[in-house]
Order: structure tokens, then sequence, then C-alpha cells
């Protein structure tokens, strides 16, 4: 009752965060974090799906398994380098050491090892490219979840850490062949980011310096860092670049091992998303040059659950893929515009107030724009969850009532400092059985959240306190 139509999610059993996501010899492929059986989570395998459009995926197999001394603990977490006719992935190799140990500063392997495919579905066998031992000795041994990329004639590799004393930090790594690593930088984040950062990615977008990563152990705010662990990325906006090029005397082109030091702050952090589940995305290139990020829709240790969905045998899903574009130093997020090719049934109507849309679809996509409204709307879906915005506060509010939200309960997010300045100008929902993800203002702001509707044989979506129009469509089936 709950898979969904046209988010990835696994076969059977767990997903957690993308991996390796690329396009490839004309395919994209999306790698996974994969418990198969397992569906409360368990041993780690790369699970595999490809696509020729971003669209309609397709499940291959499982591309990695943790076969090995260096990964026998679980293949977790890292990027594919495309380059030369070659996929190239680096990843974690997860070990844990028999014994009586703390497992973060003693017991625990955490390698990067690297294999190779030509077609994008055979992999080579591995080569450990690094170990513990030749990470700085005040890192823990959680060190993991390498990216590459490469910048003129020279590859770098960013690994998330956790320093003995925990600390979060940034490797940087530097080669010149993909196999000889050399330590490049140690950036030491702010410690307000708490003690850990997973998961980095390095892009560029409109020239700026994007670092990603997800820290783990922040202090929770009303309306920011709501979930146990967090995910955003770290760049300058406009204003504050301006300062920091003239405070530092330098233009605006910058090399990661000058900013890295820099952007790991608080102040330069945002998060991608506002909902409750939404975690360790990965960003790559698609064809046409746009910048496309999917996300892992779930959160590590969250005080909530997904039960029924565990109950069907499997647990969590990605995002869609959204297109990254940025506005004064701001990211938004958008799906991509290929996901209208499941668009069915198109309905047009006006909205005023007290309007009630009745579908029948497990799985729709609804676009509300030309906004006008009075002091404070909401749109409620089955009375069981509602979107709120108060024009005053310049805040909106993500709500579930009647426990169909699995223990998840308000998540807030202040709209008052964004590009926009906290007005409301569109708001497009997409529903996938148990998946809803909301983007207000083309993305600008952005919930993502599980939702387990009783039924979804009549859903009724309540708009109060709006004048607008609003596109709705039922989505065709894209997941094999
Ligand atoms: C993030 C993460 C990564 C790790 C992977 C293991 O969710 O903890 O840091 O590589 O999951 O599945």
């Amino acid at each position: 009752m709950y898979r969904h139509k046209y988010h990835i999610l696994p076969p059977e059993g767990w997903l957690n965060d993308p991996n390796g996501s690329c396009y490839f010899n004309g395919k994209y492929h999306v790698f996974f974090q994969y418990s198969p059986g397992q569906p409360e989570g368990g041993d780690k395998y790369w699970g595999h799906y490809e696509s020729p459009d971003m669209v309609n995926w397709k499940y291959v197999g499982i591309a990695i398994s943790p076969d090995m001394e260096y990964d026998c603990d679980g293949a977790y977490s890292g990027c594919a380098y495309v380059d030369d006719g070659t996929m190239e992935i680096f990843y974690t190799g997860n070990v844990k050491h028999p014994g009586d140990y703390d497992y973060i500063n003693e017991g625990r392997g955490h390698n990067v090892l690297a294999l190779k495919s030509v077609d994008g579905t055979n992999m080579s066998d591995k080569d450990v490219i690094l170990v513990n031992a030749d990470y700085p000795s005040d890192m823990s041994c959680h060190v993991r979840d390498p990216k590459v990329w490469r910048e003129g004639e020279d590859y770098f590799m960013l690994l998330g850490a956790r320093t003995r004393d925990s600390k979060p930090a940034l490797l940087l790594y530097k080669s010149n062949d993909k196999k000889n690593w050399k330590l490049e930088q140690t950036v030491y984040a702010d410690e307000k980011l708490g003690f850990m950062l997973e998961c980095p990615d390095y892009f560029l977008l409109n020239d700026n310096i994007v670092i990603a990563a997800c820290p783990q152990g922040m202090n929770h705010e009303e309306m920011q860092f709501q979930n146990i662990y967090e995910s955003g990325y770290f760049t300058m906006k406009d204003s504050q670049l301006g300062d920091y090029c003239s405070e530092n005397n330098i233009d605006e082109t910058k090399s990661p091992d000058r900013v890295l030091d820099e952007l790991l702050q608080v102040k330069y952090f945002t998060e991608w998303d506002m909902g409750f589940d939404f975690y360790a995305p990965q960003s790559f290139e698609a064809a046409d040059g746009r910048r496309i990020l999917i996300g892992w829709a779930g959160v590590p240790d969250a005080p909530y659950n997904n039960d029924a969905s565990v109950a069907e045998g499997w647990q969590h899903s990605m995002t869609v893929p959204g297109v990254l574009t940025m506005k004064q130093g701001h990211i938004y997020r958008y799906p991509i515009r290929e996901l209208a090719s499941l668009h069915i049934n198109e309905r047009r109507c006006e909205i005023e107030s007290d309007r009630v849309i009745h579908t029948t679809s497990e799985s729709w996509d609804l676009l509300i724009t030309e906004i006008g409204a009075s002091e404070t709307v909401s749109i409620t879906i089955n009375s069981d969850v509602s979107l709120t915005y108060d024009r005053n506060t310049k805040v909106c509010m993500l709500t579930f009532h009647n426990n169909t939200g699995s223990g998840r309960g308000v998540r807030k997010a202040d709209m008052s400092e964004l590009p926009s300045g906290g007005a409301l100008e569109n708001i497009r929902i997409l529903f996938d059985k148990s998946l809803l993800e909301i983007y207000i203002n083309d993305g600008e702001t952005v919930f993502t959240s599980r939702y387990y509707p009783k039924h979804h044989d009549d859903m009724t979506i309540r708009f109060e306190g709006m004048a607008a129009e609003a596109t709705y469509w039922d989505m065709k089936e894209a997941i094999s």
C-alpha cells in the first residue's frame, strides 16, 4: 500500500544513502546503500538503479558486496568519478574488529576502496587506496564517504571525519593518478557543527564553491537543525563573499584549499531541506550540464518510525532528482522538468478559501501558483498533515495529526531571510503513496517527509486563506 510509484526504493529490505550517482555512457546511474532482506537495516551492499532519463528507473542488481578483508562489515558510501570512458567508484570499506572496543577511536577500519566499470554494471576487482593508518593521527576511526573530482591535472578527494576528541572535520587529499593520494589539508570545522561530518560533496554552482556535508551532533533550534542529524551546504551568500574577498584581498576565484577552512562554519551553512526525512544527498552533472541532487528521504537514528513500510518488508527511498540553481548565494532545489512525462489526467482549477480537491490517486503532483493570500494560509491533506504559512512571521510549518506521521510532529522554516523575503509565490506538492515533497517558491524552501495516510481512495486537499491557480496531475508508475 505504501510502496512508491516514482521514487527510487529498495526492491525489498532497507535503503539509505544514494551512492555513485552519475551520468555515464548515455545512462543515469544511482547506486544506494542496500541491506537486502533486512528492512530495519543491517549488512551494507551497493544496490544499483539505472535510467535513460532520470525518471524511469530500472533496478539492475547488487553492484558491490562487502566481500573482502577491507570492507567485510559493509560497503559504505562513496562516489563515482567518470572520466575517459570509465566509471571509477571510490567508497568506504567498513571493518569492525572483534573485541571490546568503542568502535570510535579503536576497533574500526574505514578504508577507501576503488573499483572500475567500463559498462556501468560489471565491476573490476577492488583496490585499497587508503587505510586508517594513512589518516592524520588526531582522527578517530570514523573517516568516510569519499567524494572525488578533478581540477586541471589534479584530482581531489574529500572525506568526512570525526577527530579523536569528537570534533567535526574534513580531509582533503590530492593525487595526479587517482591511485596515490597525499593529504593536502585537514579542515577542522566549526565546533558548533557537532562531532562528525558525513557524506561530503563538492561542486561549483554559478562559479561559487559549494561544500555539502551532514553534520551530526548540532544543537537543535526551533526553526533550524530540527532533525537528529542535519544535511546542508556551505557557501557564501553574495554579501558574505564580497566581505570575505575584500578582507582577504583576493579575487572571487577560489581554489578549494583557499576557502575550505573559512567555509566550514555555521554562519555559511544552510540546510537542504526542512522536513523530517532528508539526509546524505549526492550531486552529479546531468548530460546537459545541470547540477542534480538526489537525497535519501530518511534520517538515521530518527525518533520517529516507518513501521508501516517495514511491515511491507522494505524501508526508505530517495527523493526525486532536483535541479540546483543559485540566487544570492541561496540554493534552490526543484524537481527535474522530465518528471512531467509521468503526468496524466491533468486538472486545473481556481482555488478560493475552503476549496477542496478530491483525488482517488495514490501518487500525484500538485502545483499552486499565483498565490494571493490572507494572513495565514493552509493546505491540509486528509485532515492528517497541514502546511501553514503565516504572512506576519514569515514562518512556514508542516504539522502531522492522527499519528499519520508515525511519530513525526512539527517542522518549521523561517522564510524571512531568503531571496523571496518571505513572500509566498508558489507551492508544488509531490505525493507518492507515503512520501511528500513540498517545494515552496520554486524550491527555495523544501520539506521532505514520510506520511502514512490511512487510505488513498478519497484523499482530500483542503485550502484555506488563499486565492490561487492549481494544476493537478496523477502520476504514472516509473520504477521497475
Ligand atoms: C550516512 C552514513 C554514511 C555511511 C553510510 C553507511 O547515512 O552513515 O556516513 O557511509 O551511511 O550506510
